[in-house]
């Protein structure tokens, strides 16, 4: 048996076949992520504490929703806090949670290359989304310009302080892309405690958020629990365990 698989193989990977299997290929890729998020949404739904689980019209300006949910919740109006936006764009999420937060002490970061998407992302191509850095009356905010992949490392290390201390931090994930999502993830990782936030914006889009939180899961030392999941698990928060 192991000498055919070995001869398929060999195969397979010495003529060009590929360009005859590669459409199939994305097509299985694609229905494996897609059948997967549903297995996760069958396993995961009943334990959230918030969820609005099956609905007909995705409505995304119910998004403040979960943020209050969240806020109110876990006591983050008046509290310390760390927050970390990834994918600004106008600022209207960063404008939210630093309009509801009223402690002098938080911070708050937004990441974004201030030039649209890196990437292509489905219909969106790169370069959409482009935006002129937000204009914010609050010295509690700082905006990073660039590539996350260029700025993220340098900015952690040079403000580390801030990272490590023990106040909770939210980490809003909506950069749309599988890569962007993954990296900053795993940038972001050695810094997580248990009560810490993370916000997904996009996380039922199979082969992009959904696809870097299962290698995130499934690759570090992590346990994250979903609490809130708003417009059919496009929007999904959790907890650190
Ligand atoms: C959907 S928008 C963000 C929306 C925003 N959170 C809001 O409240 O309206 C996605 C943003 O992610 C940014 N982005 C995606 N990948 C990035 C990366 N690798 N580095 C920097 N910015 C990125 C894009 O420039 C874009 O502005």
């Amino acid at each position: 048996m192991f000498k055919i698989f070995k001869f398929i193989k060999d195969f397979l990977l010495f003529f060009p076949l590929s360009v005859i299997f590669h459409p199939f290929a994305v097509l299985l890729n694609k229905g494996y992520y897609f059948n997967k998020l549903i297995f996760w949404i069958r396993k995961n739904k009943s334990q959230l504490l918030l969820n609005d689980f099956y609905k007909p019209v995705r409505d995304s300006s119910t998004r403040p929703v979960l943020y209050k949910f969240i806020s109110d919740n876990f006591d983050l109006v008046n509290n310390e806090i760390t927050y970390v936006e990834f994918g600004v764009f106008k600022g209207t999420t960063f404008k939210w949670w630093i309009a509801n937060n009223l402690n002098q002490n938080s911070n708050f970061f937004g990441f974004d290359t201030f030039e649209g998407l890196p990437e292509n992302w489905g219909f969106y191509k790169k370069g959409d989304m482009l935006s002129a850095i937000p204009e914010i009356n609050d010295s509690r905010a700082i905006f990073i310009k660039g590539l996350f992949q260029d700025t993220l490392v340098n900015f952690i290390q040079e403000n580390r302080d801030l990272f490590l201390l023990p106040r909770p931090k939210v980490i809003h994930l909506d950069a749309d892309l599988y890569s962007s999502t993954l990296f900053a993830l795993t940038q972001m990782y050695p810094y997580l405690n248990k009560g810490d936030f993370i916000i997904f914006d996009e996380f039922n889009v199979p082969l992009h958020e959904f696809k870097a939180y299962s290698e995130f899961v499934s690759s570090f030392n992590v346990k994250l629990k979903p609490i809130v999941a708003l417009n059919n698990f496009y929007q999904t928060a959790f907890i650190v365990e």
